[in-house]
């Protein structure tokens, strides 16, 4: 009786001293890992009615406001949903530079945007942890991109960024899966509206800051929209 007790004694802490090396690791990794399953998911393609019809899409596209000539860098870029839309609007005047550090996701993007003969479609490879944009753009989108979840190297990179940008240039971060009204939402770690805004102070002053709830059908999932401007 009293060796099976040791036995699950000595397996629960076991078990506790692999969880508590696990979980700081897990969440160093994470950001590395960012979330490449764009290609995977329809809705992260170009031309998917669906996502064109709701409501945060067109939140989104109304957030950023792209105008002819402009210089916008959409940053996780994915299967370029976004991409090709902003590619029309800021038409043969401007410019996206569409960057992503999946490897598949570059080639998809690279192959959509010759198929499809995007001219001012540039697309680059960047490391995770950095915006990588050499010269200064209009506007950011980042969209979905799963991957800033500790608020100190969510603050280094918006310090890199804040460096390649000039004052008064807009920055519109929407993420999904926040879990802001729940207890946390499937992607747990991912910061939160709050602990966003409280990353990039001093930064990028906070224009608009939307939060949305989880619809209760729960195909809507919690989400934040905010729009930010170069300090
Ligand atoms: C969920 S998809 C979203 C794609 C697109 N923005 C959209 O809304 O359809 C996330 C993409 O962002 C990329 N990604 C994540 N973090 C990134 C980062 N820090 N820099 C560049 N790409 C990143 C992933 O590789 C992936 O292709």
């Amino acid at each position: 009786m009293h060796k099976r007790y040791w036995v699950i004694a000595l397996s629960s802490l076991a078990l506790l001293a692999v969880l508590g090396t696990a979980r700081p690791l897990l969440r160093r990794q994470t950001p590395n890992e960012a979330w490449q399953g764009a290609l995977t998911d329809p809705a992260f393609l170009p031309d998917n009615r669906k996502r064109d019809a709701e409501y945060r899409t067109k939140l989104v596209l109304a957030a950023i406001d792209a105008r002819p000539g402009e210089k916008i860098a959409d940053i996780g870029a994915g299967g370029g949903y976004f991409t090709f839309k902003l590619s029309r609007l800021v038409g043969n005047q401007g410019m996206v530079i569409a960057t992503d550090c999946d490897p598949k996701a570059l080639e998809y993007l690279r192959g959509y945007t010759r198929s499809k003969g995007f001219r001012n479609v540039v697309v680059r490879a960047v490391e995770v942890w950095d915006p990588g944009l050499d010269t200064p753009v209009d506007k950011v989108l980042m969209a979905d991109l799963y991957s800033f979840r500790q608020a100190g190297e969510t603050r280094d990179y918006f310090t890199r960024l804040h460096r390649t940008l000039a004052p008064g240039s807009k920055v519109v971060v929407f993420q999904s899966h926040s879990g802001v009204s729940s207890s946390k939402g499937w992607f747990g770690s991912i910061l939160t509206g709050e602990e966003m805004v409280a990353s990039v102070k001093g930064l990028f002053a906070v224009e608009k800051d939307r939060r949305f709830a989880r619809a209760p059908s729960g195909l809507d999932w919690d989400a934040y929209l905010i729009v930010l401007k170069r300090i």
